[in-house]
């Protein structure tokens, strides 16, 4: 069966019916070979009824009417007493060419903010991480692009190695304290002000701290200096911050030049090494990123890292026991028994959804016991069936015939460098870019995005350093999937640590019409559902559901809604934005839009305060396809100024007003 040409059945039920009628006409769809949706018992979500806002090509954040959006904090805001000011008119001058601008962006909040972390002080202070994923230096220098369009982005930066410097200044993470007055604002010099930059030493930790590519001088101490691609991020129960190192390859170059011995030439095979310039041509101002020059330097990233925002002394820590990949998430929730479980996707086509299960359990009464409670545990990655059931299959040296000494795995530090290729024996079931994770707060169920994967059914490919099968299976069922969507994952027994699943498809994303949105997904694999097909789980009524696509960051808010941001093409073209919809009773799968950002940003960040009182969204390179010298869009200063990736502060007008309606 396809719902490639014509209406099914189910779409044409669903046009004749409306969707409380349908949630109660099970009988009718079973007979016609489709799952219904069984009965959710209600958990208190809020009826979210604030105003739709409209999609938008505005060079401007817009939120429903009732509610205020404010800049907290922005690229170049200074975090301590003596940061230089920063100059967004001056950009276009090359204000950032000079050598002073370097040691002033390492005191000054950092680039392309993407996910946070909050961690409440008391009820109007907020300590605030975030991740800085990547450089725009077409954004920040006159003359990279027009280098970059004549080829010789090289010479570029061999002459002005600062761009380099600067750019390693502007990536990796800030700790910001925030205040609410009149309004959520940062505070300049608060004492847990820090800057994490490309240079900052970390130390790496868990089963893999010894390898020799990691460690090649047998230190007592192994280090890496820096974070890098940290895209989406997650806090813990003991009160730490864990961001997620994701396309890391991007910052090294010349790996065609390089002479890899057979073990690292193997970790780099299946993560991606680029074998020529590197996104950012750091290379050639810095050899530490010349893979000829240093072949397992990258090796030392890829990896979730830990830090404690509330000491700004502090090393943070590489956590080698979470697997090395292009993490993207790590959401943190508690078993039943009190060990810590945490989930995270692989963002890349065809990668995997994992989990990581700490060994011991948290111990809220004596915080030293779970200061390192992520060096020790079990990483496990997903198998999707076909029957809508799924296992968690363990990662762990020597328990599959597989990952053994003589099938290449030499111990569990193999295990986690490789573990991309680990995986793969297991059988692990490839998805569409698997990216951030967000847990429901009263059911536990597990939602994650699959932002997309237009490479989807295109017959056997090699992708990431080997060859599938792409074909379509009930996980990643549209071919192409050009607009994502977002699995639902119910863990047995509703405890985090069980090793089944069962799970279903949530959303598929896109512009949902009376033509191709379903109001039921097939029970079995029957075939590939065209890019065009929507589903909105459950929900029919096509007049008051919001178009989107290309899911990315999720949250919740205290209420079980679930909370999605955009980062990619949207419908007709329209500007990323931030989207809700309640997970379960008969609201389930109501998406609306709440937000619409500015021209050419990724809305991202995503998180509640814990009180529920305030969400907080980052905008990550707004503007992006213009150059320092013509920018193309203004935001958030106005007028002719350079755009500034910063994070925002959304909040009813009346405070006190409950969150969502
Ligand atoms: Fe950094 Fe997968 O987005
Ligand atoms: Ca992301
Ligand atoms: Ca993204």
């Amino acid at each position: 069966m396809s719902f490639s040409d014509s209406p099914t059945l189910e779409t044409l039920l669903a046009r004749r019916l409306n969707r409380r009628r349908l949630l109660g006409g099970g009988v009718g769809l079973a007979a016609l070979g489709v799952v219904a949706r069984a009965a959710y018992p209600q958990t208190g979500e809020a009826n979210l009824s604030f105003p739709r806002v409209q999609p938008s090509k505005a060079d401007a954040v817009i939120v429903p009417d009732g509610y205020r959006a404010d800049v907290a904090i922005r690229w170049g805001d200074a975090l301590f007493a003596d940061s230089p000011a920063f100059d967004a008119a001056a950009i276009a001058q090359g204000a950032l060419l000079r050598a002073d601008a370097v040691a002033a962006q390492t005191r000054q909040f950092g680039y392309n903010c993407d996910g946070i972390g909050l961690f409440a002080l008391d009820t109007d202070r907020q300590l605030l991480c975030a991740n800085h994923e990547f450089p725009l230096p077409a954004l920040m220098f006159p003359g990279w692009v027009e280098a970059r369009d004549a080829r010789a982005l090289g010479a570029f930066v061999r002459e002005r190695p600062t761009v380099v410097q600067y750019m390693q200044a502007s990536v990796g993470l800030s700790v910001v304290e925030l205040a609410h007055g009149s309004k959520w604002a940062h505070v300049p010099s608060s004492r847990y002000s820090r800057r994490i930059t490309a240079h900052t030493p970390m130390e790496i930790t868990g089963p893999a701290r010894g390898h020799a590519l990691l460690n090649p001088r047998n230190e007592r101490t192994p280090l890496a200096l820096g974070t890098l691609g940290n895209c989406a991020a997650g806090t813990t129960p003991w009160r730490t911050y864990v961001t997620a190192e994701e396309n890391v390859d991007d910052y090294f170059g010349n790996g065609a030049a390089a002479k890899l011995d057979a073990a690292t030439e193997l970790v780099h095979r299946r993560f991606g090494l680029r074998q020529r310039d590197s996104a950012f041509r750091w290379e050639y101002a810095d050899p530490r990123f010349d893979v000829a020059v240093n072949p397992a330097e990258l090796c030392k990233f890829g990896w979730i890292v830990e830090l404690d925002p509330f000491d700004p002394t502090s090393r943070p820590k590489k956590r080698t026991a979470l697997g090395r990949f292009k993490h993207e998430g790590a959401t943190t929730v508690l078993a039943a028994d009190g060990r810590a479980v945490v989930y995270m996707g692989d963002d890349q086509q065809f990668e995997y959804f994992y989990k990581f299960v700490t060994r011991d359990r948290f111990d809220a009464a004596r915080p030293d016991a779970n200061r390192d409670l992520l060096d020790a545990g079990t990483l496990y990655v997903a198998r999707f069936d076909d029957d809508g059931s799924g296992m968690w299959l363990p990662l762990v040296h020597g328990e599959h015939g597989e990952l053994t000494p003589e099938r290449g795995f030499a111990s569990q530090a193999e295990v986690v460098l490789r573990c991309r290729d680990a995986a793969d024996r297991l059988g692990a079931t490839p998805l569409d870019r698997p990216e951030d994770v967000a847990v429901h707060p009263s059911t536990g169920h597990v939602y994650f995005s699959c932002t997309q994967n237009v490479a989807r059914d295109q017959g056997e490919t090699a992708v990431a350093g080997r060859t599938l099968d792409t074909r379509t299976d009930r996980a990643s069922p549209r071919a192409p999937n050009a607009a994502g969507h977002i699995m639902e994952l119910i863990e047995r027994g509703a405890d985090a640590a069980a090793t089944a699943f069962r799970w279903e498809i949530f959303l598929l994303a896109g512009a949902p019409n009376g033509q191709q949105l379903v109001a039921a997904l097939p029970a079995e694999h029957l075939g590939s559902l065209a890019a065009n097909v929507t589903y909105f789980g459950g929900a029919t009524d096509v007049g008051e559901l919001s178009a989107f696509a290309n899911p990315d960051n999720l949250g919740f808010d205290n209420d079980g809604n679930l909370w999605i941001v955009t980062d990619g093409d949207q419908p007709d073209n329209n500007n990323d934005g931030c989207f809700a919809c309640p997970t379960q009773g008969p609201e389930r799968g109501h998406v609306r839009q709440f937000m619409s950002g500015p021209l050419g940003a990724e809305v991202s960040g995503c998180q509640f305060t814990a009180d529920g009182s305030t969400l907080f969204l980052t905008l990550q390179h707004p503007g992006e396809a213009g150059s320092a010298t013509r920018p193309q869009s203004h935001w958030p200063d106005g007028g002719d100024a350079a755009p500034r990736p910063s994070v925002i502060a959304i909040e009813p007008e009346a405070r006190g007003r409950k969150f969502g309606t």
